[in-house]
């Protein structure tokens, strides 16, 4: 059996997110989502909307389920006893990032392996705050998020 968490800020969730989700749960035996505190960034939605906008549409997939966490994702690791954390790459500055976080993670936890998934064509240019930008001007966002994203956006 073989745990995977997917950590994220969520804000918020883009078809791209549920695309990697997805892919992870076909690779591995359960995959924790969990919405996290990155200290740098400024957030339209609250952990508790991201957590249901989260739920809601993922809820397709059994093997799937959406947590909260406020700390280390290397504590987090060893609270859920997970296996591997699963990021996605869209481009060089996503693996740049990714590199400089697992620098820090694997000094904290040399053990535990990070698995890189390549976003699929289609989203390599989704982004959340994109997302935000463009409906912040009235853009289209249809079918880049899931239809409740979509309306949540609408509402805000
Ligand atoms: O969706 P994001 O904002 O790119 O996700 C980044 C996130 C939340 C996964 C990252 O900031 C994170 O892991 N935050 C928890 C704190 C932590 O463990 N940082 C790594 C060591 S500096």
């Amino acid at each position: 059996m073989t745990k995977a968490v997917y950590p994220g800020s969520f804000d918020p969730m883009t078809n791209g997110h549920r695309d990697i989700i997805a892919r992870a749960a076909s690779v591995f035996d359960e995959v924790v989502v969990s919405v996290m505190v990155n200290v740098s960034k400024k957030y339209l939605f609250t952990v508790p909307e991201r957590l249901n906008l989260l739920s809601e549409s993922l809820k397709d997939l059994p093997n799937v389920r959406v947590r909260a966490y406020e700390g280390l994702l290397i504590d987090l690791v060893r609270e859920e006893k997970v296996d591997v954390i699963v990021k996605g790459l869209r481009n060089a500055t996503d693996f740049d990032y990714e590199n400089t976080m697992d620098f820090y993670n694997k000094r904290m936890a040399p053990q535990v392996e990070s698995v890189y998934l390549m976003a699929s064509h289609e989203y390599v240019h989704l982004s959340s705050s994109a997302i935000r930008e463009l409906m912040a001007f009235g853009g289209d966002v249809s079918g880049l998020v899931p239809p409740l994203v979509e309306e949540a956006l609408r509402l805000r």
